[in-house]
């Protein structure tokens, strides 16, 4: 059994494919962390619970009285309020002021599967062998509070997700002020803090740092998860790199504000813990009411980070998406975006369209600026109705124009926001986020509804539905451009309002599920300002993120690796648009922008019209190729080789799973003179195979290519890359 309880130890024992984590219940009812790394057959739990003054399998704890510091002790969900004066998990504040309290063993159960969490997106399995759950249910009497840590653990995977539900077993009002997700104590401080950092058009830049003694953190107060800090952290050993070495990582399904923190106390222990952010955050549990905060997943790598993103990949390909599209290959689109932003007609849309079908392109995305008055970005978000003087035919005559051009037809919408000049605002002044007497303060000319109101969801819900039903939609770029300032709901009561921005991701959550399941046909892309919440809550519902709103080839090279650290390729849009570029206004080769794009979820977001003839020649090479490798980049095996963090080079690798097939992407920023001999070696592929490449038909076997390397060509000029894809000898033949 992969989750284990000794009675006479008072130990759990939980197993992943090759991951053990135990946890450890005093005699006293609290409950320690004991181990969390590379999986252990049967370990003797006296050895690990020997603590230099104290072994604690032996020990009846109550004998101890005053002397027992639980400040030297790993935790498994700390208190706050007792002997240990390190970050509590959680905090509570009762009906007489008391902040205090203490969780002591209640009862368990082990089960297969894995619980859904009621009203939040989560990893699942598809069928209950797939995984064991664990709920260990802790008490805190004096308060009356049941807290369940919820655990399970992934047979194929090296992962253990974990959540806690609070519930109020009494007949006073508790008052959750912090709820964070998981706790884990690691026994010494030797690693270093891995994050994905950066801010609009540079998002999840890769950050590395050694752990101090003192507390370092992460977090979002924005309302979202944000573009400046991803909710996702690693630790790793001091030696440990892409490929050696343990790796820990945590990542949270959650699209709101967050705190990652790590914790180095004065022993050395280092104190890991994740979950909604406490910071204005509070939760009214009446007596009988439940709170359940979102999942965390924890993955143990003992190969290094990209073995620990390989497990990210697929778990979230394949456990973590819902939609039906999670295991289809996702068309090649066109975005008009970039292309005409607000200033089209049906006929330019057309034109754009009729060029998109002449390169091979699948799809055509008709973005911001098709309804109300909205010209510009100063209107008309809320007022969902076609502009008929851009579109006389209506969404529905442009989408049959669209599809029998032989394109299908997808739509932009932003239904989370509101601009003040709008109908919807001057009808519905008070259904934005807002507090009475502040001013609401603008930011990209609009305000956000409040999605915490039930009232306010069905009408997204509505007007969402009405217009997927008005014309042969078949996808959505679900975009949300602001983050949150004055913070505050009309209908909640003033004990209630610091729930609003979790509400706002707990009604944000009920939408998506309404519409995604209501338009199951439909393939949605999340999008916040690019990447702005680009998160495993988002992904749940919707299998494909807008990355960036960088489109130059090179700034990508950082923002897709980065991402690529927890996120799948197939998750990651990547577009070719015009040089000059219009975020860093840089001009670099076709080819350069194609094979960026070429790595992940590939499209168009420029004026194909103004292509020259010799573009559009190479342009329909590069979709034709794309469309060969796509299942190959879509469902890959993503192993990256050099990082553009590290200096002028880039490059990583596609592997299919059977390992048959492979794609290296080569990518070097400024050119150089009289450059060294350059030998890439390679990962992930078999070394008994011979593969053959592509483009000249030379052989070369997989253990050279792994040990040796292979030569890059010699490249002039800056902005230079390359794009080699090798078959194995007797598929090549075959
Ligand atoms: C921000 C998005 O990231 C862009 O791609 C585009 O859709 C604009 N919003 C439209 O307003």
């Amino acid at each position: 059994m992969p989750i284990y309880f000794d009675k006479n130890t008072r130990t759990f024992h939980l197993s992943a494919k090759d991951t053990s984590y135990i946890l450890h219940v005093l005699k006293n009812g609290a409950v320690l962390h004991v181990y969390f790394g590379k999986k252990m057959k049967s370990p003797n739990i006296y050895n690990l619970l020997k603590f230099p003054h104290i072994n604690l399998v032996d020990t009846d704890i109550t004998n101890f009285g005053n002397q027992l510091m639980l400040d030297f002790l790993p935790q498994e969900y700390p208190a706050y309020g007792n002997t240990d004066f390190r970050s509590p998990a959680y905090q509570i504040q009762l009906e007489n002021g008391s902040t205090i309290s203490d969780l002591r063993y209640l009862s368990h159960k082990i089960y297969k599967g894995k619980p859904k969490l009621e009203g939040l997106p989560a990893t699942y399995v598809e069928n209950e062998d797939e995984a064991d759950t664990l709920e260990l249910e802790l008490y805190d009497k004096v308060a009356n509070l049941k807290v369940t840590l919820i655990y399970t653990a992934f047979r194929d995977y090296d992962v253990i997700t974990r959540s806690a539900k609070f519930e109020n077993m009494g007949k006073e009002d508790i008052k959750l002020l912090k709820a964070l997700s998981m706790n884990v104590d690691f026994n010494d401080s030797n690693f270093d803090m891995l994050q994905l950092s950066g801010a609009w058009a540079r998002e999840r830049h890769v950050i590395r740092r050694p752990l101090v003694p003192g507390v370092q953190s992460i977090e979002s107060r924005r309302g979202a998860s944000s573009h400046q800090q991803n909710p996702f952290i690693a630790l790793l050993r001091k030696d440990a790199d892409e490929w050696h070495g343990d790796v820990y990582g945590f990542s949270l399904v959650y699209s709101g504000n967050f705190l990652a923190q790590v914790e180095v106390d004065q022993y050395n222990m280092a104190r890991v813990s994740m979950g909604i952010n406490p910071f204005d955050f509070s939760w009214l549990l009446k007596p009988s009411e439940t709170f359940q905060t979102p999942e965390v997943v924890m993955v143990y790598s003992d190969s290094g980070l990209n073995k620990m993103s390989n497990t990210y990949h697929k778990l979230y390909r394949s456990r973590l998406m819902r939609s039906k599209f999670k295991d289809k290959e996702r068309p090649i689109l066109i975005n008009n975006w970039e292309a005409t932003y607000f200033d089209f007609t049906e006929e330019k849309l057309k034109e754009l369209a009729k060029e998109a079908k002449d390169l091979g392109i699948e799809l055509f995305v008709l973005d911001d600026g098709w309804f109300g008055k909205r010209n510009s970005d100063n209107s008309s978000l809320g007022d969902w109705f076609v502009n008929k003087e851009k579109i006389p035919s209506g969404l529905d005559g442009l989408a049959k124009g669209i599809n029998s051009l032989g394109l299908k037809f997808g739509l932009w919408m932003e239904p989370e926001m509101v601009s003040p000049d709008s109908d919807l605002y001057r009808r519905h002044p008070d259904w934005c986020i807002h507090v009475p007497d502040r001013p609401r303060s603008e930011s990209r000319n609009q305000l956000v509804l409040d999605l915490s109101r039930k009232d306010v969801q069905d009408y997204i819900i509505k007007v969402v539905s009405d217009i997927l039903e008005s014309a042969n939609i078949s996808y959505v770029k679900w975009d949300m451009n602001r983050n949150m300032t004055e913070i505050g709901s009309a209908l909640l009561p003033p004990e209630r309002q610091r729930e609003t921005a979790h509400r706002y991701i707990l009604g944000l959550y009920r939408i998506l599920e309404e519409i995604t399941t209501r338009f199951p046909d439909v393939l949605f892309e999340s999008c916040a300002g690019g990447g702005g919440r680009f998160d495993p809550g988002m992904l749940y519902y919707m299998p494909q993120t807008w990355t960036s709103d960088d489109t130059d080839a090179i700034e990508r090279l950082k923002i897709q690796y980065g991402t690529s650290i927890v996120y799948p390729l197939i998750s990651m849009g990547s577009h070719i648009s015009a040089v000059p570029n219009h975020q860093v206004h840089r001009i670099t080769p076709l080819k350069i922008r194609a094979h960026v794009a070429m790595s992940a979820n590939f499209g168009f977001e420029l004026d194909l019209t103004k292509l020259s003839s010799e573009e559009k020649e190479e342009i329909k090479k590069y979709v034709e190729k794309y469309k060969e490798i796509r299942k190959l980049v879509q469902f890959g095996d993503f192993y990256r080789l050099l990082s553009p963090f590290e200096g002028n080079e880039t490059a990583w690798l596609i592997v299919s799973e059977d390992k048959r097939e492979f794609l290296l992407y080569y990518f070097r920023v400024l050119g150089g003179a009289n450059e060294p001999i350059k030998r890439l070696r390679l990962k992930g592929i078999n070394p008994d195979f011979n593969y053959v490449l592509e483009d000249d038909g030379s052989l070369y076997s997989g253990d050279e290519l792994m040990y040796a390397g292979i030569v890059i060509p010699e490249l002039k000029g800056d902005f230079q890359s390359i794009m080699m894809h090798f078959k194995e000898e007797s598929i090549k033949n075959g």
